[in-house]
């Protein structure tokens, strides 16, 4: 604890002092500003266990000159964590299978002869919380100037990583606001969030497996779509690995097992407190590092974005709240929102003096929401056949979307010479232009054009085919 304590208050005079955005005791590499850039060219093509990383950004996510922020929401996914409780379980068995089987551990291979798999389950990680922690500083550090008469207003899913997220998050934005000079800036602390909790009842608009009729019979559409491309990129994998390392064959290995191998690249690496790369990274080149991000990326289009007939519509409930929230009016909304938190005032606040707002969540319920919102609409079907293509595909990729402490933002502004509010969205630091509303050269929308083109939320989405 002492230990964790001290390194958040270095942390902390770091990055008050501006000098350089390096954390202490952490790689260099990974900064509050910019996340985290430790060998990019592998690291960034995790998918959704990639960790938050600045995305690039064709158009600057700077508050444009003579403009003032007016509302600022983040949706946020949780910090790193350790495998799920299932997947944890799978791990290990694999592991102890190659160990037993494998005659010879050589060169980049050697550290598995004595390696000892000790992840956890579900948990979010020391890294993770350190993730949050930035988060909420970096936040701050943008739209602190809001923080004055408006506290900060936040929920989460009920998920235990997800409420410590939450509350690293807000550490770390009280935290710059203590150190503000502005002294009208203070608030008390802790921060009391409302947790939106499925088992009380089935109305939560962070969550996405609300349409049943969709979970039941659509998933497997992604899975085949997943299938379609490990069968392209894991089978050299698999060849090489069963010629590096004798005795493999008798573990009996099948594609699948490839992609969780390489999974622990990523979760190793987020176990580390200071996110240091893991020895498994190295067991694979940077191709296949790109191949193996597009292989998540296939599955969360597939599975929750436009490639999923209902993927979209799970995201309506929140996008008809993110409306009310910036036109200070009830929401109306017939899906997913649970009325009897949004229609009472201390549960759901609008209007005068609520204009900072934090939502945290997980990535699937995210890339829903990022759907019905119409982001990446223009993305064209993912086709299996070629690599993580993000910077050639509408900026869509899980990676570039939903990391690990993934954030976007949803600013409101006042500028000189522009009668009315502007909108603007941010994904990980990149602008995603809202073509939809006819976005200007900054990306932006009037907020009349912005609730306009968000018709697909207003309507409901296609709520009425979840139950058939
Ligand atoms: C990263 O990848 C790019 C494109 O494949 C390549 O040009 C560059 O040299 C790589 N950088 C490093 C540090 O390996
Ligand atoms: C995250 O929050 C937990 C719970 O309050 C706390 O124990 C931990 O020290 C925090 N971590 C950071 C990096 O602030
Ligand atoms: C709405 O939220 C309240 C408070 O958490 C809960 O008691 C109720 O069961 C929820 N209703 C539905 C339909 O989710
Ligand atoms: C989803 O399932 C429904 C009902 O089985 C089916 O009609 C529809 O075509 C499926 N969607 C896709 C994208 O395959
Ligand atoms: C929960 O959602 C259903 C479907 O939209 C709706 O009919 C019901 O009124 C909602 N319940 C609450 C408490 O908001
Ligand atoms: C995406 O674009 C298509 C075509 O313009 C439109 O029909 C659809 O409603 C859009 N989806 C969302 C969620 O905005």
């Amino acid at each position: 604890m002492v230990v964790v304590a001290s390194s958040v208050f270095i942390l902390l005079l770091t990055v008050l002092s501006r000098s350089s955005h390096a954390a202490p005791g952490r790689n260099t590499c990974d900064s509050l500003e910019n996340g985290y850039q430790c060998r990019p060219n592998v690291t960034h093509h995790w998918g959704q266990y990639s960790s938050y990383f600045s995305v690039p950004s064709d158009i600057s996510d700077e508050i444009p000159h003579g403009c003032r922020v007016t509302f600022a929401q983040v949706l946020s996914r949780h910090g790193a964590r350790d495998p799920t409780t299932y997947k944890t379980a799978l791990y290990k068995v694999l592991v102890d299978n190659i160990q037993r089987s494998v005659t010879s551990f050589k060169g980049k291979y050697s550290f598995l002869k004595n390696y000892e798999y000790s992840l956890g389950a579900e948990q979010l990680s020391v890294f993770g919380q350190q993730q949050m922690f930035n988060s909420g500083a970096k936040f701050y550090n943008r739209y602190g100037a809001l923080a004055g008469q408006n506290p900060l207003f936040i929920r989460t899913t009920v998920s235990h990583r997800v409420i410590v997220s939450a509350e690293n998050f807000t550490q770390g934005y009280h935290e710059m606001m203590r150190h503000d000079k502005d002294a009208s800036r203070k608030g008390d602390y802790p921060y009391s969030p409302v947790v939106l909790d499925k088992n009380q009842g089935p109305n939560v608009t962070l969550s996405h497996n609300l349409c049943d009729a969709y979970e039941r019979r659509n998933r497997s559409i992604s899975d085949e779509a997943r299938e379609t491309w490990a069968s392209v990129f894991i089978p050299p994998i698999w060849t090489r690995l069963h010629r590096d390392l004798p005795g493999l064959d008798s573990v009996n290995l099948r594609l699948s097992d490839i992609v969780l191998l390489m999974d622990l690249c990523p979760f190793e690496t987020v176990a580390s407190p200071t996110g240091a790369i893991s020895p498994f990274c190295y067991l694979f080149s940077e191709q296949e590092w790109q191949q193996y991000s597009y292989f998540k990326s296939v599955n969360t289009y597939y599975a929750f974005s436009h490639g999923a007939t209902l993927g979209p519509t799970q995201g309506v409930g929140w996008v008809n709240e993110l409306i009310a929230r910036m036109t200070a009016s009830p929401v109306e909304d017939v899906t997913s929102v649970n009325h009897t938190l949004d229609d009472d005032t201390k549960t759901f606040p609008v209007g005068k003096g609520h204009v900072l707002f934090a939502d945290f969540g997980h990535d699937n319920g995210m890339t829903t929401i990022f759907s019905a919102m119409g982001l990446y609409n223009d993305t064209k079907p993912l086709a299996f056949d070629h690599l993580d293509s993000a910077k050639t595909n509408g900026g869509y990729s899980a990676a570039w979307t939903v990391p690990f402490a993934a954030r976007m933002y949803v600013e409101k502004m006042e500028c000189e010479g522009e009668k009315k509010e502007l909108v603007r969205v941010i994904v990980n630091d990149r602008v995603q232009p809202l073509k939809q509303c006819g976005a200007d050269r900054l990306g932006r929308c009037t907020l009349d054009a912005f609730v306009s083109s968000l018709e697909f939320a207003r309507n409901g989405g296609k709520w009425d085919k979840c139950f058939t």
